[in-house]
């Protein structure tokens, strides 16, 4: 076996939907003390909301407000600022990540209704519509933008159309969305977009943030459950004086604030975009010659995280497969459906698709290892 691929600063390739490979120069970022209260970093903290903003092509209506904490807290945040407390939530669902929404609204003693879709279908507009016809009560919807437990892509626009067209608000989780994928605050019918720093702007974990309209944030004082994660005092505190009210995740906003300005380097989210494309062709491409099955249809397909089926081959074994590609210095993701087995490969961080080709050579490798005949039997 020739010697294990690796990353310039010496890491396995992550193909998994965060935390991802980053940059040496995000890594490097961090490599410094900043003091939470000093003019630096206040300065530090409002460039990053001024560029979170404006990929989101918001502008005097919206703010953007960062929570320390996984992508899990801005969502949470989210719900428990915007949702009164005797509000009622439709939430669209065709994943793991809209069933936690549920689970959080549960948590807060939030009133919800579930629109549950196969997990490999696409929210449908027009049964948003008429669920939003049939309940006057339902002031929020809820989507998950991509849902990354499969890879597929809700029709955001579409959605949001449908939402402002029944005068209702939209909240929306673009946790591996943003950054590559359009996001448009300004729609009519969007309300607030819930994000964090390891996807698709390829920082390290450790902030999330939430871009939420101003009125609804004004009107939203009081409505948290939570001191930590109400984005109404956090924006408050922010607008006050710039600082955080609580101990801020300093490095990794050092790593975000350089990661900011690689992603404008390359040419902004649409340029971003089409370099994972490129690699999710090549990554679907590759693994569909030696026989494995794509678990989406490819219209429903984001170029985010692919889902492949399980060989039914039976000389071919998960365990085994991931330690052979972690081996060579790849490292890939357990499925995460309901009901059907699986595993996902990320398209996303800072890879092109010279690593997406030897991902697929190590693929080859490990399935002659295994003693599993290509092309394979699904
Ligand atoms: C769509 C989506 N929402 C929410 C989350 C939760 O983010 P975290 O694990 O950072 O809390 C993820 C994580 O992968 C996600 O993909």
């Amino acid at each position: 076996m020739s010697p294990p691929a690796q990353t310039p600063d010496g890491d396995p390739w992550l193909l998994t939907p965060g935390p991802l490979s980053t940059s040496s120069a995000v890594k490097r970022a961090m490599l410094h003390d900043l003091g939470s209260r000093d003019q630096e970093f206040i300065g530090l903290t409002r460039r990053i909301r001024d560029g979170l903003l404006q990929i989101a092509n918001g502008g005097e209506a919206q703010a953007c407000i960062p929570v320390q904490g996984s992508g899990t807290f801005a969502v949470e945040a989210m719900l428990g600022t915007l949702l009164p407390r005797s509000g009622r939530l439709l939430n669209l669902v065709n994943g793991a990540y809209g069933r936690r929404v549920s689970r959080i609204c549960d948590r807060l003693g939030r009133q919800f209704q579930e629109l549950s879709v196969p997990e490999d279908q696409p929210v449908d507009p027009q049964q948003v519509e008429r669920a939003l016809r049939a309940d006057t009560q339902l002031g929020h919807v809820h989507v998950v933008y991509c849902e990354t437990t499969s890879g597929i892509l809700n029709p955001l626009a579409e959605i949001a159309a449908v939402v402002a067209g029944q005068g209702r608000a939209l909240l929306v989780d673009a946790m591996s969305a943003f950054g590559a994928l359009p996001v448009d605050v300004t729609l009519p019918g969007i309300q607030a977009v819930a994000a964090s720093a390891n996807k698709c702007l390829e920082g390290v974990p450790g902030v999330a943030f939430c871009i939420a309209k101003k009125n609804a944030l004004g009107a939203a004082a009081g409505n948290s459950h939570s001191l930590s994660l109400d984005l109404h005092d956090q924006w408050q505190a922010l607008e006050n004086n710039g600082q955080w009210r609580f101990t801020p995740p300093v490095q990794c906003l050092l790593a975000l604030d350089q990661a900011l300005q690689e992603l404008a380097r390359e040419g902004g989210p649409a340029a971003r975009l089409r370099r994972y494309a490129r690699n999710c062709a090549v990554l679907v491409e590759g693994m569909s010659a030696l026989g494995f099955t794509p678990y989406l249809q490819a219209t429903a397909q984001a170029p985010i995280i692919v889902t492949f089926l399980m060989p039914a081959d039976p000389a071919f074994n998960f365990e085994s497969f991931y330690t052979g590609l972690n081996r060579r210095g790849y490292v890939i993701y357990p499925g995460k459906l309901t009901g059907r087995d699986t595993f996902r490969i990320g398209c996303i961080g800072h890879i092109d698709e010279t690593v997406m080709r030897g991902l697929l050579q190590a693929v080859r490798e490990v399935l002659g290892e295994l003693g599993v005949s290509v092309p394979l039997i699904t």
